[in-house]
């Protein structure tokens, strides 16, 4: 199998680079830390060290793939994805890859007040963060189709998984919205997230976006409710919106700022998908046995 580079090999690259290995892929990932390098390494995928903050201008250090991941998160800060642009200024215009595919985030849609919606919906990011992400999703596909490269742009919603849960905020019994207050929310397993981008890969479908999903929405204060009947916690207390402005932190109350449910129909026609974890029981189930 042709060499594949996952650009920010974290939690989910980490599980994409597995699957792909089963698959006998020599997979290179890129990522900053020294803890990151040695966590992939012990998984024998060849690490590449960049920071996508401090890259050198000029190099072609991503040359040489036929398909790339892109995870790296946008910078915390401004209104555009500074490391998307490091990256595509990486690549080599001469000999690019055959496919791009990145994951992007829900956040792009901005407030839908609870509607369903599917990538038919414009996009209107209410968020710096989700600006961010629009930003990236821009200069992905005008650079891939300037120089003829696939692109797969995932929009993903919240990732739950092993290690990846809200406990220590359940522990510090950090309130919660009022559930009659509570946004709609939308979710996907990490195990889910994996296959998929393996899929968005490998499907003949290109140069086009998927909403990435369980399909089965609910709201934040639900998932904190599961969750915490799940791994045998106290539920979390509950405030009114008028008081959240005092208790949650800026960046929760930015996640509460939108909301919406995905259609994630394309996603399971398109891609063939099969969901491990269709739902929150499902996966939360599968964490804590
Ligand atoms: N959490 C959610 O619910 C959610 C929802 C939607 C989308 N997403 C997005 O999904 C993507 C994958 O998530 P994940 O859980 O796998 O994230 P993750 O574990 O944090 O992995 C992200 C990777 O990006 C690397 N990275 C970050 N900044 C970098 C920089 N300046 N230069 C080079 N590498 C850098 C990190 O490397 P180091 O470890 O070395 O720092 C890390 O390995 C991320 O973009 C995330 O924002 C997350």
């Amino acid at each position: 199998m042709a060499p594949v580079l996952i650009v920010g090999c974290g939690y989910i690259g980490r599980r994409v680079a597995a699957l792909l290995q089963a698959r006998g892929a020599a997979v290179t990932g890129l990522v900053r830390s020294d803890a990151t390098a040695q966590g992939l390494r012990d998984q024998a995928v060849r690490v590449l060290r960049v920071d996508l903050d401090d890259a050198e201008a000029g190099a072609h250090w991503a040359r040489g793939f036929a398909d790339i991941f892109y995870f790296a998160p946008p910078p915390p800060q401004g209104e555009t994805d500074t490391r998307m642009a490091a990256f595509l200024q990486a690549l080599d215009a001469e000999s690019p890859p055959r496919r791009i595919v990145y994951i992007s985030t829900s956040a792009v849609y901005g407030d839908c007040q609870g509607r369903w919606i599917t990538e038919a919906e414009p996009v209107n990011p209410a968020t710096a963060r989700g600006r961010r992400r629009l930003d990236a999703e821009d200069r992905l596909r005008a650079w891939a189709a300037e120089h003829g490269v696939q692109w797969i742009i995932l929009r993903v919603p919240g990732i739950y998984g092993p290690g990846k849960l809200p406990l220590a905020r359940l522990r510090a019994a950090t309130p919660v919205l009022r559930e009659a207050d509570a946004p709609y929310t939308n979710r996907i397993h990490a195990d889910d997230l994996a296959a998929i981008c393996v899929a968005a890969r490998d499907s003949v479908q290109a140069n086009t976006l998927y909403n990435v999903s369980d399909g089965h929405p609910s709201n934040m204060t639900d998932y904190f409710f599961r969750l915490a009947d799940a791994a045998g916690l106290p539920r979390p207390p509950e405030v009114a919106r008028t008081e959240a402005g005092q208790v949650l932190t800026p960046g929760m109350l930015s996640f509460l700022q939108d909301s919406r449910r995905m259609d994630n129909r394309k996603l399971l026609a398109e891609l063939g998908i099969e969901l491990q974890y269709p739902d929150l029981d499902a996966g939360l189930k599968a964490c804590f046995d």
